[in-house]
């Protein structure tokens, strides 16, 4: 996983405009005005600068017409160059080797069934409207995928990616009952503050700020942790209530004793509190509502479903003369097809087994971006006793057990039924529960569960489904780690084409395992490809 702030957009403004009205004419320049906010049709947002899509008009008065492509991996990479070069008529054949489209964004529901590299079998049990987003199951809302949901008419609702009343749970640090993410931040916001403030007082600090600099830290921190007199934290209301405030006559009654400074760093509860900063993970994020395929069915239908072939294992790519050939097998029988250019979109692990014939520099590229493992279990409820008996409704509950991440789904609030990811792990710990038969995770994971929860945890289990990335047939990887960054000069064989093969994927651009990432690849392929057919 890799995140990277993008670029300012600090290059001249005028310069900016200059070229988009020398390349593109007025109606160009006027829609990067808006883009840009200086005219009236300022909803686009600044990275849209970057792109704009192949239409069929751009082929007028070249007296070139639109190519042949094969795309390979019907994943979001893959889906979104079809759809993108299909908006200028590309003729596009996208190869997908299992049954669906989506490749890791993948919804399991009621009635689905997998089998993974190690033979295990499952067919989920959920009921009627339940879901787990196995893969992707979140959107910033800087991200183009967002763009990609109003443009296709995907609806999207919130998703909670921090809750104040979600737990935070610790065993290695002693812990034996959860703690709510609001009284953690309290303390040690609180306790933060406190030290930084004493230590202001006694002078620590007069070499690095001036004495009004230093009484307005003071003003911030006194407010930022809930400072009293003599500079010192002693709890308060953001630690939360045991009986909360109500009526007259019921003031409510503070969640008891406070703990010490040094209990509160022993408890290693701050460690949390970073994540909500992240550029790609700060409130607000959001979901397709009924589950993250609503994107790439959108995408298969807006491509139009005869030009994706579902169960095509890519067997070969070959470049010729003139074109590409990809050979693949389906329903037991080999095919070819024959195309002007191809777009590779499988994950690298994937591309680095299929014979071609674009070089060394192609495959050792491939061969340096690795494979990592992610899993999740859905575990499906007869109630939502988190609501009910917790008050908590979304959000993910911290842990450092093995399950890691618990998550409280965002959706069917107040229904009788709910999914929770009991696990959403990685790398060794993602590995260990893969290791295990369904049912095993099941218990494992419940069991990690029932520590923070209690038996609820158990007893109301209706069924559960997991999902790891590392042993699902056709992906093999939850995301890749590319060494060096995409931008590294050895994947110049995969970010300039190789003859007539480009590739896309998350896993070439600054936001891999982000949809994102793969929709701004796609874009960039599109655009390289568009710009060469134009030219040609
Ligand atoms: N993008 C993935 C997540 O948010 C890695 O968990």
């Amino acid at each position: 996983m890799a995140v990277q702030q993008r670029p300012e957009t600090g290059t001249s403004r005028r310069a900016f405009l200059r070229h988009v009205g020398v390349t593109g004419g007025a109606g160009a320049m006027f829609a990067t005005m808006g883009a840009l906010g200086l005219a009236p049709t300022a909803q686009a947002a600044s990275r849209e600068q970057a792109y704009s899509a192949p239409k069929s008009g751009d082929f007028t008065l070249t007296g070139r017409g639109a190519a042949k492509v094969v795309v390979v991996g019907g994943g979001i990479a893959g889906l979104a160059t079809a759809y993108e070069l299909g908006k200028a008529g590309y003729d596009c054949t996208v190869l997908e080797a299992r049954d669906r489209t989506g490749g890791r964004n993948f919804t399991v529901r009621g009635g689905d069934s997998t089998v993974d590299l190690y033979g295990n079998r499952q067919t989920a049990r959920f009921s009627q409207g339940q879901y787990l987003n196995a893969g992707p199951a979140r959107l910033p809302q800087w991200m183009v995928t967002l763009d990609y949901c109003r443009e296709l008419g995907v609806p999207v609702e919130v998703f909670t990616n921090t809750n104040a009343d979600a737990y935070l749970y610790n065993e290695s640090a002693g812990m034996t009952a959860p703690v709510r993410y609001r009284t953690a931040k309290a303390d040690v916001y609180g306790y933060v503050a406190e030290l930084l403030a004493k230590a202001t007082d006694k002078g620590a600090l007069d070499k690095e700020l001036t004495a009004s600099d230093q009484d307005r830290l003071m003003e911030f921190l006194k407010d930022f942790g809930d400072l009293g007199d003599k500079l010192t934290y002693k709890g308060g209301e953001r630690r939360g209530y045991t009986t909360v405030p109500a009526a007259t006559g019921t003031p409510g009654v503070l969640l008891g004793d406070v703990p010490s400074a040094s209990d509160v760093f022993a408890s290693g509860v701050g460690r949390y509190f970073s994540f909500e900063f992240g550029f790609d993970q700060a409130m607000l994020m959001f979901q397709p509502v009924g589950g993250m395929d609503q994107i790439p069915k959108a995408l298969t239908r807006a491509i139009g479903a005869h030009k994706v072939r579902t169960g095509a294992v890519v067997s070969r790519i070959t470049q010729t003369a003139g074109g590409v050939t990809v050979t693949y097998t389906q329903g037991g029988r080999t095919r070819a097809v024959e195309a002007d250019y191809c777009v590779g979109a499988l994950p690298p692990n994937m591309l680095a087994r299929i014979p071609h014939n674009l070089g060394s520099g192609v495959q050792s590229a491939l061969e340096a971006i690795t494979p990592q493992s992610a899993g999740k279990i859905g575990l499906e409820y007869r109630s939502r006793w988190w609501e009910l008996d917790h008050k908590i409704y979304g959000g993910i509950t911290e842990t450092d057990l093995d399950v890691t991440h618990i998550w409280h789904p965002s959706y069917g609030f107040h229904g009788e039924r709910g999914v929770l990811v009991g696990y959403y792990n990685y790398d060794t710990d993602a590995d260990a529960y893969a290791k295990l038969t369904p049912g095993e995770r099941e218990k494992r994971a419940v069991a990690a569960g029932v520590k923070i929860y209690g038996d609820k945890y158990r007893t109301e289990l209706a069924s559960s489904f997991s999902h790891h990335w590392r042993q699902t047939p056709h992906l093999e990887a939850a995301w890749h780690d590319t060494p060096g960054g995409p931008d590294d000069p050895r994947y110049k064989p995969l970010n300039e084409p190789t003859g007539r093969v480009y590739f896309a994927g998350d896993w070439l651009s600054y936001t891999d395992a982000w949809q994102h990432g793969a929709f701004t690849s796609a874009r960039r392929a599109v655009t390289k490809l568009h710009a060469r057919v134009l030219s040609a």
